[in-house]
């Protein structure tokens, strides 16, 4: 059976975990997985979440199954922080998913289900996972113009023009906030705009809202994803708690469907538990018991809340010391984008032969497509990153 298989190619992101762990050079800098750290170099576990580990250990009572669609709980909770008052209830079903990741691969066999002749719209420059996620899922993907690598920001005319050569009734998949890998992400007045493209040609949004809470602020992140709810009659959305409650390796996240009609809705939902089912059978809870436990508790919620946001400020600190370095290092402006980018990711404009000089001669990690995650940026690792960027020029 194995005789003849070719090995895989690596995953351009995960395949520097290893190699960063097995590095000895005790000043390498890793700016490739996207996880927050904190000062220290540390991936913190926030406050709010462990206080509910421990509410968790103390009041579990079992271990017994949940079903396909995991904690309804979990996913009132989580509607709750992604739609706020913006959601037609009704009309929405949620399954909670092994992170993110499981969300977008749960609906996109639901679009395979229901609608396998759709094209799914993807960005010029997206995640790498992305596209792998809907091949596997057997959906053709075409790309729409977004990322422009000279002004290091989103071509809006290009994209919506892009989108017009869509068929109605194809996808198109968006990242809600904090675009990954580019940073660069759209203002409101932008998407006011595409979603008035997405009505008019009968565009079903496929939102990716992975970082929900570290671009501008959690309401402030949803911002699409809610005036979608009130414009448009259909919306696909994959959520992640795995970045904004910082439990990473739990996988705790949400796939959402808003449609037309309760009903419709309903049926949905079916579908949705059949791809559960045999995909993974059910999701692991303990991450989405975290997240119940803090939402449902208002002195926790709020706590959550405060260190998100202080996550988020220091993020954004972090990019405007990083542009300042390297604008007295370079003497130019040319990396000022840093502050205007949101989120966890830059395209720091490097080639993939240059990715591989960062790490083989600096110890640098970044991803081959030139992504760093700044939020993986400590203070002190500034400078000597800088060092490591400019010598290659
Ligand atoms: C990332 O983009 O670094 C994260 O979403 C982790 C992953 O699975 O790639």
């Amino acid at each position: 059976m194995f005789e003849t298989v070719e090995p895989a190619p690596p995953d351009k992101i995960l395949s520097l975990i290893g190699l960063f762990r097995d590095d000895p050079r005790p000043g390498k800098i890793d700016l490739g997985i996207g996880v927050y750290r904190d000062a220290q170099g540390r991936t913190p576990i926030m406050r709010a979440v462990r206080e509910a580990e421990r509410r968790l250990y103390d009041s579990e009572q079992t271990k017994s199954y949940l079903g396909p669609g995991g904690d309804p709980a979990y996913c009132e909770a989580v509607t709750d922080v992604v739609f706020g008052n913006a959601s037609p209830r009704e009309r929405i079903c949620a399954v909670q998913t092994p992170g993110g990741a499981g969300a977008l691969r749960i609906l996109a066999g639901l679009i395979a289900r229901v609608r396998p002749d759709a094209t799914v719209w993807i960005p010029d420059v997206t995640w790498v996972n992305h596209a792998s996620i809907l091949a596997d899922a057997g959906l053709a993907s075409r790309e729409y113009v977004y990322y422009d690598p000279v002004a290091n920001g989103v071509r809006l005319d290009a994209m919506l023009s892009s989108l017009r050569g869509a068929a109605p009734g194809d996808v198109v998949l968006l990242h809600g906030c904090c675009h990954n890998p580019t940073g660069a992400s759209l203002a409101n007045a932008d998407w006011d705009e595409v979603c008035e493209l997405l009505l008019a040609r009968g565009l079903v949004p496929f939102v990716d809202l992975a970082y929900q809470g570290f671009g501008d602020g959690l309401d402030e992140d949803a911002y699409a994803v809610r005036l979608f709810a009130q414009r448009l009659p259909e919306m696909l959305l994959a959520t992640s708690n795995c970045k904004n409650f910082g439990i990473y390796r739990e996988r705790t996240g949400c796939a959402f469907v808003m449609a037309g009609t309760g009903t419709q809705a309903a049926n949905v939902l079916g579908h949705l538990l059949t791809c559960a089912r045999v995909a993974y059978s059910m999701p692991p809870d303990h991450g989405a018991s975290i997240v119940r436990i803090v939402l449902g508790d208002p002195a926790l919620r709020a706590d959550w809340r405060s260190e998100l946001d202080s996550m988020r400020t220091r993020i954004a600190g972090l990019r405007v010391a990083l542009a300042a370095a390297l604008a007295a290092r370079t003497g130019s402006d040319r990396y000022d984008f840093l502050v205007r980018h949101r989120g966890m990711f830059s395209l720091i404009g490097v080639t993939p032969a240059q990715a591989e000089r960062l790490r083989g001669e600096h110890g640098v990690y970044v991803v081959s497509d030139g992504r760093i995650n700044v939020a993986g940026l400590t203070e002190a690792q500034i400078e000597p990153f800088v060092a490591a960027l400019t010598a290659l020029r």
